[in-house]
């Protein structure tokens, strides 16, 4: 990859140990959140119940940092990606964009699921796998993304 302006590369390198950093917290945070559905599929209801506010606390978290980081990527890494990559890599860019609505779609999904597994006491077998899935599925779309990103932002950190 290619940075021309060296301050320029500085500055970038410094955002994406940012984003590192977050990724980092929220790559422990996605192990808690894939235990807490996994209680959620075959444990008793009293683990059920305990695995949802296990749940809640994961996906409060997870959105409470996770807006901004997107925008900040969006806004400021992903542009000097696009310049640094070659045209037949850029593509890998638009993918994580999309990425960023589908997990935003996905976190969503789950604060929806919790509602309503919430709203009745404890949940229900079908209610548990429903949220469950919904976790397993933010688990997985975000543990790609994050291994991707880490990737090409260490190749962008490494730009002369
Ligand atoms: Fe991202
Ligand atoms: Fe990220």
């Amino acid at each position: 990859m290619h940075l021309q302006n060296h301050s320029k590369a500085r500055e970038v390198s410094r955002i994406t140990q940012d984003m590192h950093d977050f990724h980092e917290e929220a790559w422990n945070q996605l192990d808690r959140l894939e235990a807490g559905a996994n209680k959620l599929k075959k444990g008793t209801p009293a683990e059920r119940a305990a695995a949802l506010k296990e749940i809640a606390k994961v996906a409060s978290f997870i959105e409470s940092g996770m807006w901004s980081h997107f925008k900040q990527e969006e806004d400021e890494v992903y542009t000097a990606l696009k310049k640094a990559l070659p045209p037949g890599r850029r593509r890998s860019v638009t993918g994580m964009e999309k990425d960023h609505k589908t997990m935003g779609a996905l976190v969503d999904e789950v604060k929806e699921a919790l509602k309503h597994a919430q709203s009745v006491a404890g949940a229900s077998a079908d209610q548990s796998l429903q949220t469950a899935a919904a976790c397993l599925r933010l688990v997985n779309v975000m543990r790609k993304h994050i291994t991707m990103e880490d990737l090409l932002y260490q190749e962008l950190g490494e730009t002369p």
